[in-house]
């Protein structure tokens, strides 16, 4: 067993993924207690510390962590946040995650590595510059780091891709090599540009595998199988009365002629100050979101029966979307969503940890440090803009 502590637990999904991997959890730290009793009622409250990360300091954790996880709140650097980045007040709180690292391997020794999971937003947040900093951070504590977006579509019917640093320490490191510069599904644009552009940072890339094209469930499989007299569904007047552009209300047309299993998922927006319905058209669940607001619950729009109706997803639903059909829901619809919906994919976190630090769990030898750039790197051409 190797020891991991998870910081920004939420309900626990990190957690849910690598367990069953052989990553034994010995510390977790969230500062909501509506996630905490989600999380506890899964895991118990061993080692769950609920509080804000700014009042830890390394003598609350264990002093023999193979893994720290950090899957550190987007709202500053998602779209549909207010782009403030890492100087905003939720995402800023890195910088203390940063700051405990420092002063754990300080005291103890460095952790074999560590795994920060982002929105893909983060990699041009400020033109590069906030991903940069915290690469930097990382590198002074004698890691290197490979950088991949992984999306939970390849695993759920859920689009949801994510940013994963994966930082691993440079004794660990003999078989990365230099950023091949290729862009690939797990290496974007993005990256590579970024990649090419902090030669001096020790970026690497780790031999992963190919990882699947789709899910194996569509976005049918997933739902629950809700009596039509149920509460949940809108009124037909409601339906009728919700405006939708062109575009949206023709895939609405779709849906009743069978396209996509019948079936979409909606979100609804404010455009030009009138609220309107979205529908996917991709036969998977937009990006679930924590539900805080009105226009951040996404709805099922069913046209199975041969008129529309519109749900909102359950929390069953929003579950399965992350990959944890199984997790147990102690609490109601809200809460549930907003947990889940802010959580990690199960699946896709598992195929990233399994095989980026999967070679961890077992005994190897330790070797030289590789060098971080060939001569002739194809970077370049990155960089150059190309
Ligand atoms: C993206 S979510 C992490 C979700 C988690 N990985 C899961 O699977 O449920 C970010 C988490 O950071 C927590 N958080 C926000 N500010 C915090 C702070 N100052 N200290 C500790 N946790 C914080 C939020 O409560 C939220 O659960």
């Amino acid at each position: 067993m190797q020891r991991f502590a998870e910081f920004f637990s939420g309900i626990g999904l990190v957690r849910e993924a690598i367990e069953p991997l052989g990553w034994s959890c010995v510390f977790a730290n969230d500062i909501a207690p509506d996630k905490a009793r989600m999380y506890a009622d899964r895991f118990g409250h061993d080692h769950l510390v609920v509080d804000d990360i700014n009042n830890l300091t390394v003598d609350d954790l264990p002093n023999d962590l193979d893994l720290l996880t950090a899957s550190f709140p987007c709202i500053d650097l998602s779209l549909a946040g207010n782009r403030r980045g890492l100087d905003g007040e939720h995402s800023g709180t890195i910088w203390p995650f940063l700051e405990l690292t420092a002063d754990y391997v300080a005291k103890w020794t460095a952790p074999k590595a560590l795994l920060l999971e982002n929105v893909t937003g983060f990699v041009t947040s400020h033109g590069g510059r906030d991903l940069a900093e915290v690469c930097g951070r990382i590198s002074d504590l004698g890691y290197r780091i490979d950088l991949a977006v992984v999306d939970a579509k390849w695993f759920t019917p859920q689009s949801r891709p994510r940013l994963f640093l994966i930082a691993l320490r440079e004794d660990l490191a003999t078989h990365a090599f230099p950023p091949t510069g290729e862009v690939t599904r797990l290496r974007n644009t993005a990256i590579r540009r970024f990649q090419g552009e902090h030669r001096s940072l020790p970026l690497v890339e780790l031999p992963l595998p190919e990882p699947p094209h789709t899910s194996p469930k569509r976005l049918i499989d997933i739902l629950d199988d809700i009596p039509a007299n149920h509460e949940s569904w809108w009124a037909e007047e409601q339906v009728r009365t919700l405006a939708m552009h062109d575009r949206h209300a023709s895939r609405v047309g779709a849906l009743l002629l069978g396209t996509r299993d019948g079936v979409a998922t909606m979100y609804r927006r404010v455009r030009q100050g009138r609220t309107v319905g979205e529908l996917r058209s991709d036969s998977i669940a937009g990006c679930l979101r924590t539900a805080n607001g009105g226009s951040s619950v996404q709805f099922l729009v069913d046209c199975r029966s041969g008129r529309p109706r519109i749900r909102p997803l359950t929390g069953r639903e929003y579950a399965r979307l992350q990959g944890a059909g199984d997790f147990p829901i102690t609490v109601g619809r809200r809460q549930a969503q907003s947990g889940f919906g802010d959580a990690v994919c199960v699946p896709a976190v598992k195929w990233l940890v399994n095989h980026a630090f999967g070679f961890l769990l077992q005994d190897l030898p330790q070797r030289e440090p590789v060098q971080t750039r060939f001569a002739n790197d194809p970077l370049d051409a990155v960089a150059a803009g190309s």
